[in-house]
């Protein structure tokens, strides 16, 4: 192009063309979630043609708002509309109509300026934002004082401010996170630099394989990376591969994960490496749809999995992403809503980096972990993020993360009954089926029996020669019941009539209980030996 042409072009876009009336061809774009509204002037000439805002493509709003928000550039009027409705952006102008020469907004005269109390009354606006000073000088001359509501000015992004970079423009924009609730662009890369120097060093890290993964996120489910840590070696000691996990013995695994807790993620992913090694040839899928299709794995894993394992970007959103996030936003709902995991998940998305997925998954946990602190004052000096958080801003930390309060458990009474004849114990399977399924238990009483009560019962199974005493009180909590126990040992000096008839009970050795049969934690301060 020569110069004569290029000077054309800029004056087609700008100031050629006779003077027109001309009124606002197209309707303003809001809904009820709209969090701002962003007021050009009046549409340009190519605005005008497509009948949508910002349409001449030397405008930079779309790129500036994509940077700013950290996504792709929208390109059809489609997109465009879809991307200011997930973002909750509402789009319009100051001006209704005027006399305009093309798209030149040095040339209007006759205003006549648009009326907002429709979208502000149907929308959640809490900033107005003008493209421009040509749209801020009558947004203040004739709309502020109806509205009540200051509009903020930025930098126009039309070609006619050339003078201003993209990285200019997407700087100053990027005050409109903040009324969006949405992270602003960087915060990926902060995270990661933290990480770098503060990761803590845990066993799965150091050969993160899927299956090491898949094993490492199981367990951390409900329970600490203290705990965890020597669970996880005896697990890949006994099964080092996801066939061993396959082809093993239940009961065995019922042992190794004995104290855990929540054991039906032992039989799930039991269930899941056989479905591995029948559907996918022994090797863990890589793709997040196959991972979610398996027993055991629901959203937060298959986003841990497919993310550390496999460098994908995929979030994995668990109790602690879910505090850090609605404390950087500021996020009102409650965190137990799915509309609010939702969005906090289209948050993480936002700020994972394209590189190092999996690092980032990871740096997030170790942030909730050690510095957002679920319990107590986080440690907000410590944190990256602390400058653009609005929790720490407003020095509300502790008012975040917004969560009902929980159902209150239910209290169960039980009588809890060490009974031991010879060095071995009686034991009982539990109920395939429920809290605790399968796994042995110490024989147990409804209610809370005293000794008295309880040696009426002693007669009534026909024992005669034995020794009673008391083991004291116990409390287990589960996530919906609390147990709260009175133990006693029964010792006896003749073995029991007959074992009970229902279900299966046996008479188990110190070496059983050791390494065979596992009783859960409920139990521990009954079993033989713990007092
Ligand atoms: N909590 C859940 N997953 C974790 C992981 N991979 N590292 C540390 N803590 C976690």
């Amino acid at each position: 192009m020569n110069q004569h042409e290029k000077k054309k072009m800029s004056r087609d876009t700008t100031s050629s063309g006779p003077e027109e009336y001309q009124t606002h061809p197209f309707p303003p774009l809001y809904d009820k979630e709209s969090r701002i509204l962003i007021l050009g002037s009046f549409p340009s000439v190519k605005s005008r043609q497509q009948l949508f805002f910002y349409g001449h493509p030397r405008n930079r709003f779309w790129m500036t708002l994509a940077s700013v928000l950290s996504e792709p550039v929208p390109v059809t009027i489609e997109e465009k509309k879809a991307f200011l409705k997930e973002n909750h952006i509402a789009l319009w102008d100051v001006i209704k109509s005027c006399r305009i020469r093309g798209s030149s907004d040095s040339s209007i005269r006759d205003v006549v300026p648009n009326d907002l109390s429709e979208i502000l009354s149907g929308s959640s606006i809490r900033q107005i934002y003008c493209n421009g000073g040509i749209s801020w000088n009558y947004y203040h001359r004739y709309q502020e004082k109806k509205t009540g509501l200051a509009a903020i000015k930025l930098p126009s992004t039309s070609p006619a401010n050339a003078a201003w970079s993209l990285d200019r423009l997407v700087r100053e924009w990027r005050v409109i996170c903040r009324p969006l609730q949405a992270a602003p662009s960087g915060l990926g890369d902060s995270l990661l630099s933290w990480y770098d120097y503060h990761a803590r060093t845990l066993p799965w890290r150091s050969d993160p394989s899927p299956y090491h993964v898949w094993i490492s996120e199981i367990m951390l489910q409900q329970t600490r990376v203290e705990t965890v840590i020597s669970y996880y070696r005896n697990f890949l000691e006994r099964f080092p591969t996801i066939r061993d996990l396959a082809e093993g013995d239940e009961e065995e695994l019922m042992k190794i994960w004995e104290g855990l807790g929540y054991y039906r993620r032992a039989r799930h992913m039991k269930e899941a490496a056989a479905q591995i090694t029948d559907r996918f040839g022994g090797e863990m899928p890589s793709d997040y749809d196959s991972l979610r299709s398996l027993p055991g794995i629901g959203d937060y894993t298959a986003g841990a999995i497919a993310s550390i394992a496999f460098g994908r970007r995929k979030a994995a959103v668990d109790g602690n992403v879910l505090r850090v996030y609605a404390r950087l936003l500021g996020l009102e709902g409650d965190i137990g809503k799915t509309a609010v995991k939702k969005e906090i998940s289209r948050e993480v998305m936002r700020t994972m980096p394209a590189e190092r997925p999996g690092d980032f998954t990871q740096a997030l946990m170790d942030l909730g972990a050690g510095v957002c602190l679920p319990n107590g004052m986080p440690r907000c000096s410590e944190c990256p993020w602390d400058t653009a958080c609005v929790a720490h801003g407003t020095g509300k930390e502790m008012e975040y993360p917004v969560k009902k309060e929980k159902k209150a458990r239910k209290i169960e009474y039980k009588t809890v009954l060490c009974i031991e004849y010879k060095d071995r114990w009686l034991i009982h399977r539990r109920d395939r089926k429920g809290l605790l399924a399968g796994l042995w238990e110490l024989p147990n009483l409804e209610g809370s029996f005293s000794a008295e009560g309880l040696e009426e019962l002693i007669k009534k199974w026909d024992i005669r020669d034995y020794s009673l005493t008391s083991l004291g009180e116990g409390r287990h909590v589960f996530s919906h019941v609390e147990w709260r126990m009175r133990g006693y040992r029964l010792v006896l000096r003749q073995p029991l009539p007959s074992l009970p008839e229902d279900g299966e009970w046996l008479m188990a050795s110190r070496e059983d209980l050791k390494e065979r049969y596992a009783v859960p934690a409920a139990f521990a301060r009954f079993r033989p030996g713990q007092s």
